[in-house]
């Protein structure tokens, strides 16, 4: 499915090299304040122009073609285009026949009968998460006071400074490196998440494990907690709001909000699109070839990842705050939970 959520609801179309990418959000409340001014940060930050990032530069210009009148959303359904035009798609048809090793290019063609876009990896491609970003704008204004905020904190196993060398070796071998993006929301209000399916860990895992090339989600300890035993790992409780003094639990108990940061860790892989020779099968002939891609992609696209894993964690928490008959805040209403 291509819609997410339950009373903020996105639709997301579109693909990396068809005339735009998009999304509409409907039940955004009316009267949130917006300019086109407002997606600016996040927009950049998920743009390309690093080392290790991909040479195609769009410019994301965000166009709000409804939903939205004299600078507030009106309560209608909302529609954010981006127009796709730094585009470059010969090159990508050869896949139907040689698909990228770890690339969707063979899943998609037989889901989809060969039908399916290619062009840019079309819906399997990374651009779908402009729309995402633009999404998790109006879903960081609705959550507010609540902040969430990600980084990058490794890549290809190594830390701080040594991430950006990680990244420059990996392009200098023509290869790739994935990363850990690490994610935290603080002045979340207690009891957020619904029984028995739609826990906090439920939904969030769920929209990020629709960004392209998440391979691994883990709430407070995540695995780690596997190596605890419960008396290092529980989390004591020394305030009455229910502080706790560590927290393992990322601050989620039975799939709720405590009241607590909440904390996640989101694996991403590296990508499949590296100038080395591979080899993949040649499906004309059965027989394995030589295979080495050129083009324009990211080396390390973790780098570009903080701003998409926030966005998604937002969009699930407006949603959840919506049904937990939170107040919102618009430009007139302050969150009162
Ligand atoms: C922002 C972003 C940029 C991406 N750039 C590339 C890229 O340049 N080359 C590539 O092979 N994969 C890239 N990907 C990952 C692919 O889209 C993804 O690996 C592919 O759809 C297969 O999905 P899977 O890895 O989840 O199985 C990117 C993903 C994101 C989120």
């Amino acid at each position: 499915m291509n819609s997410f959520g339950r009373i903020f609801r996105l639709h997301i179309f579109g693909e990396s090299h068809g005339r735009y990418v998009g999304v509409t959000i409907d039940g955004c409340p009316a009267g949130l304040l917006l300019s086109a001014d407002d997606f600016e940060d996040d927009l950049s930050r998920r743009n390309s122009g690093a080392v290790g990032t991909t040479g195609r530069h769009e410019l994301d210009v965000p166009q709000i073609v409804s939903g939205w009148h004299k600078g507030h959303t009106t309560g209608a359904p909302l529609t954010i285009l981006f127009e796709n035009k730094d585009v470059q798609s010969d090159g990508y048809e050869q896949f139907r026949v040689t698909p990228r090793p770890g690339h969707a290019d063979f899943a998609a063609s037989k889901k989809w009968n060969n039908f399916n876009d290619l062009r840019g990896g079309g819906q399997y491609s990374g651009r779908m998460t402009v729309a995402l970003v633009a999404a998790g704008v109006i879903a960081k204004k609705l959550i507010a006071p609540a902040n969430v905020y990600a980084m990058l904190e490794e890549v290809n196993g190594r830390f701080l400074y040594d991430m950006e060398q990680a990244v420059e070796e990996a392009v200098a071998e023509g290869d790739s490196v994935g990363g850990i993006v690490g994610c935290t929301v603080d002045g979340l209000p207690a009891g957020l998440g619904e029984p028995f399916f739609d826990s906090v860990e439920s939904l969030i895992s769920h929209l990020l494990f629709a960004i392209p090339g998440v391979k691994g989600v883990e709430f407070g300890a995540g695995f780690e907690a596997a190596r605890m035993k419960g008396s290092g790992y529980n989390d004591v409780i020394i305030s009455p709001d229910g502080r706790t003094a560590d927290n393992n639990s990322g601050g989620i108990n039975g799939g709720i909000t405590n009241g607590n940061s909440l904390t996640l860790n989101v694996a991403v892989r590296p990508s499949a699109s590296i100038a080395k020779l591979q080899q993949t099968i040649d499906l004309n002939t059965c027989k394995m070839v030589d295979f080495q891609i050129d083009g324009r992609h990211d080396a390390c696209f973790a780098l570009r990842m903080p701003v998409i894993v926030e966005a998604a964690v937002a969009i699930v928490l407006a949603d959840l705050m919506m049904l937990n008959n939170c107040a919102v805040s618009t430009a007139q209403n302050e969150t009162v939970c």
